[in-house]
């Protein structure tokens, strides 16, 4: 019997593997913390792959002449819309996460392995969220699809006894029948034995403690209506003592694996877009009385990457964080204020390269009882931090804004 060419062969497992591992990576994403940030480019890096083998594959069909369909009638046709499916969701997969990507609000480059660079798609911001529903929606499509093709090659195989399967195979040999659709099983298990452990950092409950002075920085004229906020959002603490022990104690919250902190800055008209994949979140609140806040932010300022080695490295220079000098920015705040149904404030201070400064954050919370998604955003003066300090920096706007959105459970 005649077989598919050895490349549509090759290419037929590399790519059932291939996609195995993504499936097993892509469901772990949201759920990491530290490291998470290499496996993002990693699934992004292996998907971008697929969608270039796809295409390469596509093209061998039409050059390569493909052995002719055994079944007609309604079997062979629906063979075929399998096979049509499943070369859509090939194709569809990495591209609605490719448009995630270069929809999503903070835009971390995608370095192919670490070295080439690739664009992202001039899309509208607003199909961000089709995207980010098709790329999920059609993974179960593609597992749909895969549990009907492998239906029918076992039908073939085990009732019709036709030796369809030896049409996938480079030889007729019972090792490669069972070698290669376990590839797919090595794929899915590659994928989950490289996740990093998950790294939640574990805020104790505490009750609110009143912000003392020296954790407010005093107003200067730039910043007044900051000081104005952090009295507002600290005066309930002074409410009498009863009330305190009348209500019980704020929760603590886990910061789930899989949040992501970003930033982004103009540069000469270009926007610089990064993330830092290592830092900690200690937090206490009752989003009902978020006077009670108590917040602490620790970021790794060495984890921080636009995608590109060369400016990586530049980013932890002196011009910039000077990491070897100052490893970590510090962000603290002690209660937040309501500012519409599910959005806080929150007024408290950076530090950062040696500098402490008033700075406020905004974030929503949605989600009900023991869980929360955070997302927030804040906007940094740089200088005043002295980061962007060189000649490098001339094109470089005065404020950065930082994004940042992760899940919360109560302890
Ligand atoms: C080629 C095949 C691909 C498959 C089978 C695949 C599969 C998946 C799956 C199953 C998820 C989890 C979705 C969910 O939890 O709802 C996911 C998430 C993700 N994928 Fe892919 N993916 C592929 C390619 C890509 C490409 C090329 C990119 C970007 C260039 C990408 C970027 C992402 C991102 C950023 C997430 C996280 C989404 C989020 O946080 O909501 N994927 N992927
Ligand atoms: C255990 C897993 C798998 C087995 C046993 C298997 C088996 C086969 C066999 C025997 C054929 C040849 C059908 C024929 O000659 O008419 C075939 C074709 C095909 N397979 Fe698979 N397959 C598997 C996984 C996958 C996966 C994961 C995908 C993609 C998501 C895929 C996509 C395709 C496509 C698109 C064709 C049609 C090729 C063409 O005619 O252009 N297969 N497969």
């Amino acid at each position: 019997m005649r077989r598919y060419s050895l490349i549509a062969i090759f290419l037929h497992w590399t790519i059932a593997a291939l996609l195995a591992f993504q499936i097993s990576v892509g469901w772990a994403l949201e759920d990491l913390g530290a490291g998470g940030f290499s496996l993002y480019q990693l699934h992004k890096s292996v998907g971008i792959s697929i969608l270039v083998l796809t295409l390469i594959r596509l093209a061998v069909r039409f050059w390569k002449p493909r052995p002719v369909r055994i079944e007609s009638g309604w079997q062979g046709a629906l063979a075929s819309a399998v096979h049509g499916g499943l070369y859509l969701f090939m194709l569809g997969a990495p591209l609605t996460g490719w448009a995630l990507v270069s929809t999503a609000r903070v835009k971390v480059p995608t370095l192919l392995f670490g070295i080439i660079p690739i664009p992202h798609l001039p899309l509208p911001a607003d199909a961000h969220q089709w995207a980010e529903g098709g790329h999920g929606l059609l993974a179960w499509l593609g597992i749909a699809l895969f549990l009907l093709h492998v239906a029918g090659a076992i039908r073939h195989h085990m009732m019709l006894r036709d030796g369809l399967i030896w049409r996938m195979m480079p030889a007729r040999s019972p090792m490669l029948l069972v070698a290669l659709p376990g590839l797919m099983l090595v794929g899915l298990l590659l994928g989950k034995a490289i996740l990093p452990e998950p790294v939640a950092e574990v805020a104790r409950p505490q009750p609110a403690a009143p912000a003392t002075q020296d954790e407010i920085a005093p107003p200067s004229p730039t910043n007044i209506s900051v000081a104005n906020a952090v009295e507002t959002a600290v005066a309930p603490d002074d409410a009498p003592a009863q009330a305190e022990e009348a209500i019980p104690p704020p929760p603590g919250w886990t910061v789930q694996p899989g949040g992501r902190v970003g930033f982004s800055v103009d540069n000469s008209g270009e926007t610089i877009s990064g993330g830092f994949s290592r830092w900690t979140a200690k937090i206490v609140m009752d989003p009902d009385r978020p006077d009670s806040a108590d917040i602490r932010v620790e970021i790794d300022l060495a984890s921080a990457t636009v995608g590109d080695a060369y400016q990586d490295g530049m980013l932890a220079g002196e011009e910039f964080f000077d990491t070897a000098a100052h490893p970590r920015a510090i962000f603290t705040a002690k209660g937040a204020e309501r500012t519409g149904r599910n959005s806080y404030r929150a007024v408290g201070t950076l530090s950062m390269k040696g500098a402490s400064r008033p700075q406020s954050i905004r974030f929503t919370l949605s989600g009900t009882g023991d869980s929360r998604k955070v997302a927030g955003s804040a906007s940094i003066a740089r200088l005043p931090f002295g980061v962007g300090n060189g000649e490098s920096s001339g094109g470089l706007a005065p404020r950065v804004a930082v994004t940042f959105q992760f899940n919360a459970r109560a302890q």
